[in-house]
């Protein structure tokens, strides 16, 4: 008899899946979406287009037309290329596939996006994690440490950063750039539309660095669509582990049609920058929380007890995410995703019995 112990990895034996909870019935605040659907005219106009997809056939592999339009829709350097992925998620798969040599790493601050560490070990990578400062802002320092002792294959830079929400400072990020010469350099910009802040005109500036995007964040979370903008001389290196279908009819039409429509998402972007406004005001004002400053769709708050916290919300049927146990930086942090003005006002309600 075989069994999965015979046949797969140790590592992966031991591993657990990325946790999704059941958010049905909650007031969802766990994953940093836009709260806002579509607006009705334009979901049936999109209902309309989605209807007349060949289902039957595969998708382009490299859709010359959306590509074009992410192009001009994004303003991504005339000398840049872009390749799609099935969200960003797969993007970093791919990354971390292609640059697997034996004994290379990958490097990122932490506490950071959990999927450059995961995606590293799936591909057998070694993770090297340099600590954030106790402000949870990027230690440039350590960082130069570490770029010169391990010589990483790729550094991931989220920009902002999740979970803190911090934006790096853009001259330490060009200190990393210009000592990183033997390592690539991710800026992951995921959380670009409520940073406002962006690298991706300067993604043609230097021969060791990418920049990498997502409509995730934007209010299209549920199509996964991710893009990495670069030279084309790395592209053409990462779409050659892409799978080949991986972008699929649906995403693509979808994308292609609501990319004339970004305006509608920028100005749902805006709304929720003011909520976040709003929300940290309210929340700081809580007694015993500290809220860190944030450039995402997020706040990171420190309060005295975030088990209990994260309990008292969960009664009151409003899920956030504790992220405590993700490293000592983070002792009693939890992450709460700004939503709309009516789920804020739940979510302070309930932040209310939690915190008096
Ligand atoms: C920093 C960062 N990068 C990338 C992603 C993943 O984005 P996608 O939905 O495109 O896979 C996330 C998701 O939370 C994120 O926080």
């Amino acid at each position: 008899m075989t069994t999965p112990q015979d046949i797969i990895r140790r590592d992966v034996l031991s591993m657990t899946g990325y946790p999704v909870p059941d958010a049905t019935g909650f007031v969802k605040l766990d994953a940093m979406e836009n709260p806002y659907t579509l607006p009705a005219p334009l979901a049936a106009r999109l209902g309309e287009r989605l209807a007349g997809v060949a289902l039957n056939r595969y998708p382009a592999p490299r859709p010359a037309t959306l590509i074009e339009k992410i192009k001009h829709v994004m303003h991504v350097p005339a000398a840049c290329d872009v390749l799609l992925g099935n969200g960003s998620d797969e993007i970093i798969s791919m990354i971390s596939v292609a640059c697997a040599t034996p004994g290379a790493k990958v490097l990122a601050p932490v506490p950071g996006f959990v999927m450059y560490q995961m995606s590293a070990k799936f591909a057998q990578l070694e993770f090297v994690g340099v600590p954030l400062k106790d402000d949870l802002t990027l230690d440039i320092e350590a960082m130069l440490a570490a770029l010169a002792e391990h010589e990483p294959a790729v550094v991931y830079l989220a920009y902002p950063n999740n979970p803190t929400g911090t934006l790096f400072r853009d001259a330490d990020i060009e200190r990393i750039i210009a000592a990183a010469n033997r390592s690539l350099i991710v800026i992951d910009e995921a959380y670009q539309p409520f940073a406002q802040q962006s690298w991706l005109p300067r993604a043609d500036a230097f021969d060791n660095v990418v920049v990498m995007r997502t409509v995730s964040k934007l209010g299209l979370a549920g199509i996964r669509l991710g893009y990495l903008v670069g030279a084309p001389a790395w592209l053409a290196e990462f779409d050659k582990v892409r799978p080949p279908y991986n972008v699929n009819v649906l995403t693509q039409a979808a994308a292609d049609f609501l990319l004339d429509h970004v305006d509608v998402l920028d100005a749902q972007a805006a709304e929720l920058r003011a909520e976040r406004t709003k929300l940290a005001h309210a929340v700081g004002a809580l007694p015993g929380a500290t809220v860190f400053p944030s450039a995402g769709n997020f706040l990171l708050v420190r309060v005295p007890d975030a088990a209990a916290t994260f309990e008292t919300l969960l009664t009151a049927r409003v899920l956030i995410k504790n992220v405590s146990k993700m490293h000592p930086l983070l002792a009693n942090c939890v992450r709460l995703t700004v939503g709309s003005a009516e789920e804020n006002e739940q979510l302070l309600a309930a932040l209310r019995l939690a915190l008096h």
